[in-house]
């Protein structure tokens, strides 16, 4: 099996990645010794999809296995279904040896990763991530979390997990939309980091066909997880080198919520890149036939267009959420394709300018 390792000391871990990977959950469990019991927590979705599967699996190693499946959504990252979640793990037993499984998308990795953080203080956790937003990026870090009603991710921890089991072969029941707004990330592994994988990325037919192409689409989870797992190795806690992960995403936080989570995170996130990429050429690091090919890539991702979104809405978002994080406005921009730098010095009037290049980018030409 392909596997990546995230060199984090003690904390370290494995990355497993390969088609039907799923079936080898419970020998993974029992190889890394992650106790008798488990609680397998999922959305009704993938439940409904591969709860049986990963059940079965568990269980025929004598794993007593606990199965929490809640609605699918953003909305389940909350302190609520946390509450509701310790109640069903209390009631199970399961004790200090005991393992929490996060069966799902971005949102049950980020809940159930809490989960695990703060039950006893601290139990296992594995990640197996279903959508290619998760199998590229959030199951790997250790960045978990809830949303308070005063904003997104507000409340979590940092939270290594002891393994993460990638099955591609998962992605075939994705829904297409889900699909591409994951495929966003993909090709911001390529911006700030791997001009050659982003080439490849240009080389390939961006259709639905590439849903069904497990051996290309394993190919490309390898290369983001290879890249997210050394990033977060040289820099666990986000002090430095890990924010230029958040290439797109201050422009992009900001429309995802001025939609109200009408945009997908990396729909909106594929619109932050692309005034990023704006910005990082008119302040003269980025060559024009750079910031074109990145414009024209990004332009693949269907997305809803936003421009009937207010600027002034959208930069209040911007200057309010840095300041309840405490965080200066370091812009993630590009000094060239492959090479992403934290940019101090951009002025709100700067952003301005780039929203107003986003909103005047007419669907025909996208
Ligand atoms: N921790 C991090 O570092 C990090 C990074 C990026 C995003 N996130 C978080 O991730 C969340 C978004 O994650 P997401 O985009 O995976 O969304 P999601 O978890 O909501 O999943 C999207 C939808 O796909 C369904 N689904 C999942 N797997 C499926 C499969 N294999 N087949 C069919 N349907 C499937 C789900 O039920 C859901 O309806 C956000 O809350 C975001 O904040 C966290
Ligand atoms: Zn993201």
């Amino acid at each position: 099996m392909e596997t990546i390792h995230v060199d984090l000391g003690e904390r370290s871990y494995p990355i497993y990645i390969q088609p039907s990977a799923l079936q080898q959950l419970s020998i993974l469990v029992q190889r890394h010794q992650l106790g008798r019991q488990a609680a397998l927590i999922t959305d009704e979705n993938v439940e409904r999809l591969y709860g049986d599967q990963a059940l079965i699996s568990l269980r025929s190693t004598g794993m007593r296995t606990t199965l929490i499946s809640v609605p699918a959504g953003e909305g389940q990252k909350s302190l609520a279904t946390m509450d509701l979640i310790f109640e069903q793990l209390i009631d199970a037993g399961l004790d200090r040896t005991s393992t929490v499984i996060a069966l799902g998308g971005g949102v049950i990795g980020d809940l159930a990763g809490f989960v695990a953080a703060t039950y006893l203080r601290g139990i296992n956790l594995v990640q197996v991530p279903t959508t290619l937003m998760a199998q590229v990026d959030s199951s790997i870090g250790g960045k978990t979390g809830v949303n308070h009603r005063l904003g997104k991710n507000l409340i979590g921890a940092f939270y290594q997990p002891k393994f993460v089991l990638i099955d591609p072969l998962l992605l075939q029941t994705l829904p297409e939309r889900e699909f591409w707004s994951g495929f966003s990330e993909v090709m911001k592994y390529g911006l700030i980091r791997d001009a050659e994988f982003f080439s490849t990325l240009e080389e390939t037919t961006l259709d639905r066909s590439l849903l069904q192409d497990t051996e290309m689409l394993s190919n490309v989870i390898e290369s983001c997880c290879e890249i997210k797992a050394a990033i977060t190795a040289r820099d666990e806690k986000e002090t430095d080198l890990r924010r230029i992960l958040n290439f797109g995403h201050t422009i992009g936080h900001a429309l995802e919520a001025v939609s109200q989570f009408e945009l997908r995170h990396g729909e909106a996130v594929a619109w932050g890149m692309m005034a990023a990429a704006w910005l990082s050429h008119t302040k003269d690091y980025l060559e024009p036939n750079e910031m074109e090919r990145i414009i024209r890539m990004l332009g693949k991702i269907p997305k809803p267009i936003i421009a009937d979104y207010d600027s002034q809405v959208i930069l209040d978002y911007i200057y309010r959420d840095k300041k309840v994080k405490n965080e200066k406005l370091h812009f993630v921009l590009l000094k060239q394709l492959g090479e992403a730098f934290i940019c101090p010095h951009l002025s709100e009037s700067d952003l301005r300018h780039a929203l107003r290049y986003l909103q005047d980018f007419s669907p025909s030409r996208r």
